[in-house]
This record gives C-alpha cells, structure tokens and sequence, in this order.
C-alpha cells in the first residue's frame, strides 16, 4: 500500500501565518503538523508516500520533509499547480499510484491513535474504498454519510441542511486503483472542484464495495486558527514531562503538571502549569505559563502571561499588560508594552491579522 499526503491547497483561513509558509507546516505542540501525519503512516507500515504539494508550499514542504529519510519513508513529490479538489489530486497522483491501493490523508488532519487499525481492516476486507467516520454535533459543516437499515454506506451528502446522520467524513480515505477512474468521470462541483465525496458517491452508484469505519479517538482538521489551538491543546492532554539536563531552572520558579523543557532553556522566577511544551533555548522570566501552552523554539516570555496558546519559534512577549489566552503568535512576533509617547498602540499587523484589546 502507498500513501498519498495531500499539502497543497491555499491555507487562506490560517492567514496571514500561512502568508509566509504551508499550513501543513504550522506547529501543534511545537512539531509540524504534517509530520504527525508521516510518523501514523510509518507506524501503519507504509513507506511510500507521495506528498502533493501546490505553488504556495511547494518549496517548504520539500525543503522540511526532503526525501523523507527522518521517518525512514520514500517520499516522492507530486505538483498540483492549482487546487481544483481532493478528488483532482487523486488525478494529479495518478502516475505515482498505478494500480497499488493507498491511503489518502489530508496533510492538515490529526487523529489521537494513527491509522493502524483502519489500514489493516482495508487491507484485510479487500474493499475498494473504506472511509473513516467521525462523529460530529455540526454535521451541516462536514460531508456526511447515509447508512441503509443494515447499517451499510447508503450516500454521502456534502453540507447537507438535513444531515441524515451525525457520522462525519474525516480527511482519511482508504482506496483501491478504482478511485482513478472515479476521479475522472465526475463533474466539478459548484465551487468548481473535483470532490472526492462526488467520487465516492460514483463509486457507490457503480456498485463498488465501499467499507466505513468510525473513529472512537478525536479527529482535527488543523484549518482555522480555532481548531489549530484545539489540535495543540488535544495534543498536549498526552504530553510527558521531562526536563533537558541543559535547561537552567531557578529555585523561585514552580513547574507543575507534566512540563516537557527543551535543550538551553532558561526559567527564571515563573510559574509554568502544565501541559506545556517549551522549545529549545526559550527564556521564561517573571510569567506565568497556563496549560495548553506551547512555546517554540527561541521563544522569549518576559513579565507576561499566556495560556492555551501556540507561541511559535522566535516570539517575544514582553511587559505584556494583560494574560493571553487562545492565541496564535507567529514565528518572531513582537508583542510587548509600549513605554514611550504618545501613549498609543503602535501596531504592524500582516494582511488579515486580527488583534483584540482589552
Ligand atoms: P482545505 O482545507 O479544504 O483547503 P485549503 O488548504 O486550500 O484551505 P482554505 O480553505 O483555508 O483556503 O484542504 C484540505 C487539505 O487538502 C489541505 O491539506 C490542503 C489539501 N488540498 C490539496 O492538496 N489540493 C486541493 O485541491 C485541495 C482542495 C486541498
């Protein structure tokens, strides 16, 4: 079996943090979020995986997964040059994947447990697609499934304003070389994408046998600020503590819960409530960290407050007035007081950044 990653796209909800990078790259719990997706295909026993990108992360995703050596993968590189649809990615592989069956996982997508147990039930049952549920309380968001009175796949409806069920398609698809041709004979929709539910359906219309398995742990489609903060706060409810031998940490500091200190990490009269992750070579002085923190690499937190926030690599917050909370700070962000005249908010904020104040 292969894999097939999918990191193209625009990632527009996410900006401006996806004006300078991938969103795939973006991290929870301090790791990028694709490699999560990587290290659960590993642990299914598959190693070549062909990674989709687009002109937007093209060159960073290349650059941070290179030839996928770090996970003991065979990574191969497969261009879209626009994103017209999940199902025109399976087009866009078609070469790459020939007649081997394969898992097709959204390159933002997180699941708590990996894809294991549903790549061995695929292999085992030799369907032609299996697709992997979850249950949701907003199904009008989300492609969903209709199941027939045995309990078998019946129709899947995208959006639907009278959701026939609560069973939510997630971003992991199991198929077989039939997917190819479905890709191909579907029209694009009315937002002109090929979707890979319209393929599904295709496949169900012909009579294919379609399997479904429904996920017990949390699924997270990383697409919004709010759910990146989510994902990295489910993340972090499994995060073990440790602490570097190279980190300096003052008697007046307190860490409590399960507290994971990086490599050259300096804290000094703070008190950290975990779970929180602190990047390499980080300073904490006279803060506090509250649970569901994570602080990149190099990250400065100097008389401030912050919690249940995704602080990326080389942020500064500083003198900062007020807690933070629910936060997205990206890499080298300042935020700190302003002590000089006018006594003002001095701003410079990217193109769709949002900033509410107190
Ligand atoms: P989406 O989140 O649906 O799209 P997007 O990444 O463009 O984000 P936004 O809507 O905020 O602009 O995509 C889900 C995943 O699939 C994501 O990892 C990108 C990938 N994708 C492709 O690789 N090609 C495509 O044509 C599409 C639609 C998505």
């Amino acid at each position: 079996m292969k894999a097939l990653v999918l990191a193209g796209g625009l990632g527009s909800r996410l900006r401006p943090l996806t004006q300078t990078g991938a969103k795939q790259l973006l991290p929870v719990a301090n790791k990028p979020i694709i490699h999560y997706v990587l290290e659960d295909i590993r642990a299914a026993g598959i190693t070549d995986v062909g990674v989709l990108v687009g002109s937007e992360s093209s060159v960073g995703i290349r650059r941070d997964l290179r030839d996928g050596n770090n996970w003991d993968l065979n990574i191969d590189y497969l261009f879209q040059e626009e994103p017209l649809g999940l199902a025109h990615c399976v087009i866009v592989a078609e070469q790459y994947l020939r007649d081997d069956s394969f898992v097709m996982y959204l390159g933002d997508n997180l699941l708590k447990g990996g894809i294991s147990p549903y790549a061995s039930a695929f292999s085992n049952a030799k369907k032609n697609a299996t697709i992997i549920l979850t249950e949701v309380t907003n199904p009008t968001e989300f492609g969903v499934a209709e199941f027939d009175d045995s309990g078998s796949l019946k129709r899947l409806v995208e959006k639907p304003s009278l959701p026939p069920s609560n069973w939510a398609l997630t971003g992991i698809y199991f198929f077989d070389q039939h997917i190819v041709e479905a890709a191909h004979a579907i029209k694009p929709s009315g937002r002109n994408e090929l979707e890979i539910t319209d393929a599904i359906q295709w496949l169900l219309d012909e009579g294919y046998d379609i399997g479904h398995e429904k996920l017990s742990g949390w699924w997270k489609d990383a697409g919004t600020p709010e759910d990146l903060l989510e994902s990295n706060l489910l993340i972090l409810q499994d995060l073990e503590g440790s602490v570097d031998s190279t980190a300096v940490i003052d008697e007046e500091s307190q860490l409590m819960g399960q507290v994971k200190v990086g490599a050259g990490v300096e804290i000094k009269r703070s008190i950290i409530r975990g779970p929180v992750i602190i990047g390499d070579h980080s300073r904490i002085e006279d803060s506090y960290i509250g649970a569901s923190t994570a602080l990149g690499a190099r990250s400065t937190v100097k008389n401030s407050e912050v919690s249940c926030s995704i602080v990326m690599e080389g942020a500064v917050l500083q003198d900062v007035p007020a807690p933070i909370d629910w936060s997205l700070i990206g890499r080298d962000a300042i935020v700190n007081r302003n002590f000089e005249k006018p006594k003002a908010l001095n701003l410079i904020l990217g193109d769709m950044s949002r900033m509410s104040i107190l």
